[in-house]
Parts: C-alpha cells; structure tokens; sequence
C-alpha cells in the first residue's frame, strides 16, 4: 500500500517506490512533516519531532507556544500564528485581520489521482499507478477549509502535492497567498540548483551552498520568463551526477511563480514552493474555493542524473498526451531564420519542394502570414490571410505542400495584440491594461485579456477559421512578452488581484478547446524561445522550444540544463544556418544535427541557399535521427560531460530500457594540442552483458568495462567536431 495511516501516532506515510514520506498530527492538531527520504519500513517517527525537547514541548509549556510553533516542522504553516519561519498561507478576513490557523480535521486515502480543476497536472495511467492522501484542514474563525492533496505514485519516486481552499463559512475572505507545498528538511547543509538565464541563455544551472536566510528564485511576469525556471533541486554538497541525495521540485504552472529556500536558526531547512503572492488576491466568498497548482517532489539517493530520469519517466508517461506522445515528431523545416517576416507563397513552395527532396516531413510557417504584417509592429490578433503575401490563400499553399508529401504547420501568437491591428482598433479595451495609465509597450505590442470569455472565444473563433480552411497538422504557439500594468477592464475592484492566476487560466482553457477540438495537431509551445518552458505547457504541448538561440555549442548547455527536469522528448532543437544568427559561430553541419538529435530535430534554414555540401548532407543525417530517435525518446538519459565545469568538451548518452543498446554522443568543443585521445566512462549499462560498438563490432566489451574503464574517443582535427558511438548488446 503506498498511503498507511498509523492510527496510534496519526502518522501518514506515503511510499513511492524507494521513497518514503511521513507526516503526522502533532500535539495541537498541526500538520507536523517528519521525513522525506529514502524508503523505510516505520511509520511512525514521532521522535524525530523532538516533542519532550525544552524548550519547545507543547504539553507542558503551553507559555511558549510560539516557541513550539516557530520550531515544528510544518506542512502548511501559516501566516501569524508564531512560525516566523516562511509561511504558505494569509488571508485578509472580513475584519482586515491577516492570521490563519490551519489544523487537522479529517483525511481519506483512495487509489488514482483526481484532476485539478482547469489546471494541468500529472495523472495516473489507471488507478493502480498512484494513490491519492487528502488531508483537510480547517480553520474554524475564518470559517475555511484547506484540503492538502498528495499522491503517491507507485513505480516512481514521486510525490506530488497541491490543495483546494475552500470557504466553509458565512463571511467573505480574501486569499494573499496559497503556496502549493512546504517541506521542512532536518538539515541545513544543502546545495541549491536553479535554472537561470535570459533570452538566448535559458536554463543554465546554477549550484549554490545554501546560506542563512532566504534564497529564492521567481517571476512576476506573467509567465516563469527566461531569467529563471519553476525548478529547484536541493541536495548533498557531495551530490553529482550518479551519487548522494538529491530532491528535486518542479511547479506545474505557466504564470508568477516563487521558489525558495529558507535556512532557520535550528539548523533546518524549509523549501516553499507556489504562485507568487506579490500582487496576488482571490476573493472566497462563502462556498467557493481556488485550487493550488500542482508541485512533483521527486527524491533520488544516487545524485541529480536519478533524479533526471524520474522526471523524464513521469512528464513521459504522466503528464504528457495527445498523440504524440508516444510517437516520432515530423522532421521539420521551419522558414524562420531562413526568412524571416520576408516571404512569399513562392519562397515557401522552393523551400518545401527542395527539403521534400531531402527527405523533411514538414513546412512549418512562422510569423507574418497574417494583417499586413512585414515586421514585428503590426497585426497581432488579425488571424487572416495576408493576401499579399500568400498570393493564392492559405489553402492553396497548404495544398501545394501537401502535393510534395509534406505536412504543414502554421504559427500563432494567440495571447497578444499589436497597436496596429483591426482588433485593437476594434477593441482597445480587451488588452491588459490600467485605465487613464499608459500601456508599456514591448516588442510593440499588448498582452491580450485572456481572463476574459469573450476574449479568448474571439480569438479562437479566429484561430477556427485559419484551421478549418486547410489541412493544418501542427502550431507553434508563441509569447514574446510579458504583462505589465496588470488589471483587467472586465474584473470588479476586489477582484483585480486575480487578473494573474486568471490570465494564466485563460491560457489554458484555450489551449484545452484546441487540443480537445483538433487532437490530430502537433502542438509546440515557445515563448521568445524558452520562456515558459514548464510542466503546465507540457501538458498540452508534447514539446516546447528551447531557445532562440540554435547555435549547437550554446545548445549543450541549454539543452544540459533543460535536462534536468524535462525529458529530451520535448526540446525542440534544429539544425539552423552559418555563422549562427545568434552568436556567429560556425560549426560543422553534422555537429548541428547531433546536438539537436537530442531533441525533437527540424530545420530552421534556407535549404535552397545553403552550401551544396551541407545540403547533400540532409538525407544521411536524416536517417541517423530515423535510427536513433526511438532511443533518445524512450530510453534513460545520462549526462556524461558538463560544459559549466569544464568548457572544452560534452558527452551524454541514451540508453534503452532493457540495456540492450547506448547511444554516446560527444562533442569535442574545443581541441586540445598535443594530448592523448580523450576516455569516456559510459553508465547504465548491464555490467555483465558485453557490448559492441556497431561501428567495429569485432571488439567486444563487458557493460562493466565501458563503465569502469570506459571507451576511447577518437581525437578529432578542429574545434566543434562531434562523435557518436553506438553499442549494441552482443
Ligand atoms: C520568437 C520565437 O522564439 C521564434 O522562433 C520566432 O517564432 C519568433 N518569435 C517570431 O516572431
């Protein structure tokens, strides 16, 4: 059973896999943690709680409750009420009064996992993957109840945690701040990991010791934004790739965002996780409720690369849908950086017909079909043909690429509007805005209302139109800014707080009705590349673009830290035209396609103007994607190299399931001068099966000999020189 209630301690304890958590009801009725860690047998760890410890004993100096309350290790610990420590919970009652007092009430434990109203989340398959605690909690002056919802999955180290407040009471209340998880850590000797970054530069990891005080990670965008991501693994100073303990946290959400670490004065940790609260307000009135959004606890006890494959395992087969899920994605040419807003039907058609050629699957057009949009400081919201553009319509040039064999995908910026738009002209009002107070503009254009109807129905009404009118296999969903000057016209003035979550909401609404109305359409998420690279996004869409940024040597990096938490199923990468446009770097063309092998693989180049070499080049490196692309889906991801510590060089690998076969890929960065060849000890591998590399396959090896003694990698002339090896159980 992976949910026990001890009955005499009223302790919970919830087994994952090799991972055990174990809460219970302290003396007062708190919801008191009292593990997270590697699987025990007990149930029952009342005395890592320190009860009968002066000063701190709630029986019997009841005087110092504040004292108790500022040291218990809490689930949910409020606002107010003597934990100085960080809260998860305030409300605003109808006095103005700002204290909240959550205590155990009553609790069920059921097999399966319940849907979070109209958020994402990570499901179970069927029932028997996963069983599901609910803890209610209430506070009886405020009149509320706070239903604390983990679930435990079976074959995985995985704990997720969300809640649904609900107002049991007869007076309104105003939530300030409902986090999604707490988890206070007996231990204040950690690291911290961050994904930070910018445009161009998503997702870099960044390993810190945890100091005093708080550290934290977070948004006010709207979205998490490139500079940093809804992730954080806490672990041992001494955690690597394959070894010590590491706790990883990833928020199911697409909007504001806080992620924090808090060192107490006792030695603990506390890690927070949930919406922002600056500037956040919900208005409960009597019988209604608001839903947290989803956080995965995922414990690994051998290092970050454990942890890494368990998220890859869950968002692959618990979170991500659709038809893709499980499939190869069409190998794609997108005109983007081959054209820019500079097209025409005709330029499209010599793209397609030259890459049909070639052996690519798909035509994606990417911004500047629509309005009269040359640039980027028109036309957001007009979801029409730009006639002058695609002389012929959209149908007509769908058809043509159809003829070549190949499926066509469009892009939308669905969430925005641009000054310079018959929507905007028509309805000023439906952008995000304060009245009397000029808009901020960013890349010339407004963010859309999505926390109204009506808005969204308009633009997918549009949307509808472009889609119905031609056979349309794939979108990639944009953002390219973020919220500023937060209100909405249509909210009344108590509830203006909520513009936030409810744009974040809207977002999802429309991106159910599209893929519930066309299941057939490849979704790509992207947000000026890699801004809202999230698990509420891979909900919806199976892959998410990476970043702006494709040159092959800045993608190692972006794409090791992608890695940390979201499968290689789901980066988009492409292999994109020299210099690159981002950093005018040159590299080989096969090193481009082996980095963005790694990921869902496509062009994004003029494939009529690139040099004959490298066109010439396209069909092979099609096939190596063919070949290995079900391994890298499916198989366990294991970061090898790690361009942050040691910038000369990368390697990672793919191994299948069974271990019947690894994929090593390695780049050679930068050339060493006058130095033996470079060894490379592979992992994961059957130690006692032997192996072949398919290239020299006279040679063979034991698992445990290119595990301990490793493999020798052929040195390379050059810089940017890649290699892949591929070994197959003899
Ligand atoms: C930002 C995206 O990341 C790019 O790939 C491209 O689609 C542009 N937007 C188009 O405006």
């Amino acid at each position: 059973m992976p949910i026990t209630f001890n009955e005499a301690a009223k302790s919970f304890k919830l087994t994952a896999k090799d991972t055990t958590y174990v809460m219970q009801v302290a003396p007062g009725g708190y919801l008191a943690h009292t593990y997270f860690g590697k699987a025990l047998p007990d149930d029952d760890l009342t005395y890592l709680l320190r009860l009968t410890e002066p000063p701190f004993t709630p029986e019997t100096n009841d005087r110092d409750r504040s004292s108790y309350m500022d040291c218990l290790p809490l689930e949910y610990p409020c606002f107010g009420v003597g934990d100085y420590r960080e809260h998860v919970f305030s409300i605003v009652d109808e006095n103005g009064a700002t204290a909240a007092d959550l205590r155990y009430n009553s609790h069920k434990i059921y097999d399966g996992k319940p849907v979070l109203e109209g958020l994402p989340a990570t499901f179970a398959n069927d029932p028997s993957e996963a069983q599901t605690l609910e803890v209610t909690l209430e506070d009886k002056v405020a009149g509320l109840e706070a239903t604390l919802i983990y679930t435990a999955f079976t074959n995985l180290d995985v704990i997720t945690r969300s809640l649904i407040v609900k107002n049991a009471g007869t007076a309104n209340v105003q939530l300030t701040r409902v986090y999604s998880a707490c988890v206070d850590f007996d231990n204040d000797e950690m690291d911290m990991i961050t994904l930070n970054g910018s445009w161009a530069r998503e997702r870099h990891p960044d390993r810190c010791r945890l100091r005093r005080g708080k550290q934290s990670v977070d948004s006010l965008k709207g979205e998490p934004g490139h500079q940093y991501n809804p992730f954080t693994a806490l672990c041992s100073h001494n955690a690597d790739e394959d070894s010590g303990e590491a706790y990883g946290f990833n928020f199911v959400y697409s909007g504001n965002f806080v992620s924090e670490a808090e060192t107490t004065q006792f030695g603990r940790t506390r890690f927070v996780m949930g919406i922002n609260p600056v500037d956040f307000g919900w208005l409960l009135e009597p019988g209604e409720s608001f839903t947290a959004p989803e956080v995965v606890m995922v414990y690994s006890d051998s290092g970050l690369g454990k942890m890494s494959r368990t998220f890859h395992d869950l968002y692959r087969n618990n979170l991500i849908r659709g038809e893709y899920r499980d499939k190869r994605r069409p190998i794609l040419i997108n005109n983007w950086e081959a054209t820019y807003f500079d097209f025409s039907t005709e330029k499209l058609v010599q793209i397609a017909e030259q890459a049909s050629k070639l052996g690519i699957e798909m035509l994606v057009m990417d911004d500047g079909w629509f309005g009269h949009r040359d640039s980027d400081n028109s036309s957001l919201g007009d979801w029409f043909v730009y006639e002058k553009k695609l002389e012929g319509g959209l149908k007509a040039l769908v058809d043509k690429v159809n003829s070549f064999g190949m499926k066509f995908g469009i892009w939308f910026e669905p969430e925005m509007i641009s000054p310079d738009s018959e929507l905007y002209r028509a309805h000023p009002d439906w952008a995000i805005q304060i009245k009397g107070r000029p808009l901020t503009m960013s890349r010339e254009q407004y963010v859309l209302d999505y926390s109204r109807k009506d808005v969204r129905d308009y633009i997918y009404g549009m949307m509808r139109k472009i889609l119905d009118s031609a056979n349309i296999e794939y979108i990639k969903w944009d953002m390219n800014r973020q919220i500023t000057e937060p209100a909405s016209n249509a909210l009344p003035k108590e509830r203006q707080r909520e513009i936030w979550h409810r744009y974040v909401l809207g977002v999802y609404d429309l991106m159910n009705r599209l893929t519930t109305d066309y299941p057939y359409i490849l979704l790509e998420n992207c947000s000026g590349g890699g801004a809202r690279y999230d698990p509420g996004m891979l909900y919806f869409s199976p892959q998410i673009w990476c970043s702006d940024d494709t040159d092959a040597i800045e993608r190692l990096k972006i794409q090791h830290g992608t890695s940390l938490c979201y499968p290689c199923s789901s980066m988009g990468a492409h292999v994109s035209d020299c210099p690159n446009h981002t950093v005018g770097r040159q590299t080989p063309f096969a090193t481009r396609g082996h980095v963005a092998m790694v990921g869902t693989f496509g062009y994004e180049l003029d494939v009529t103007r690139i040099p004959q070499e490298d066109r010439d080049a396209i069909p092979a490196q099609i096939e190596e994607f063919r070949k290995y692309n079900p391994l890298v889906r499916t198989g366990d991801h294991y970061r090898i190299g790690n361009m942050f510590e040691d910038n000369t060089w990368d390697a990672w690998e793919f191994v299948a399931k069974d271990k019947s076969e690894a994929l090593l890929e390695f780049v050679q960065v930068l050339r060493r001068p006058n130095m033996h060849s470079r060894r490379i000890r592979l992992k994961g591998l059957d130690p006692d099966a032997y192996y072949y590399d398919e290239s020299a396959p006279d040679k063979k090896y034991s698992g445990a000999a290119l595990m301990h003694a490793g493999v020798i990698i052929p040195e390379q002339w050059g810089d940017f020189r890649s290699v892949i090896m591929h070994f197959i159980r003899a």
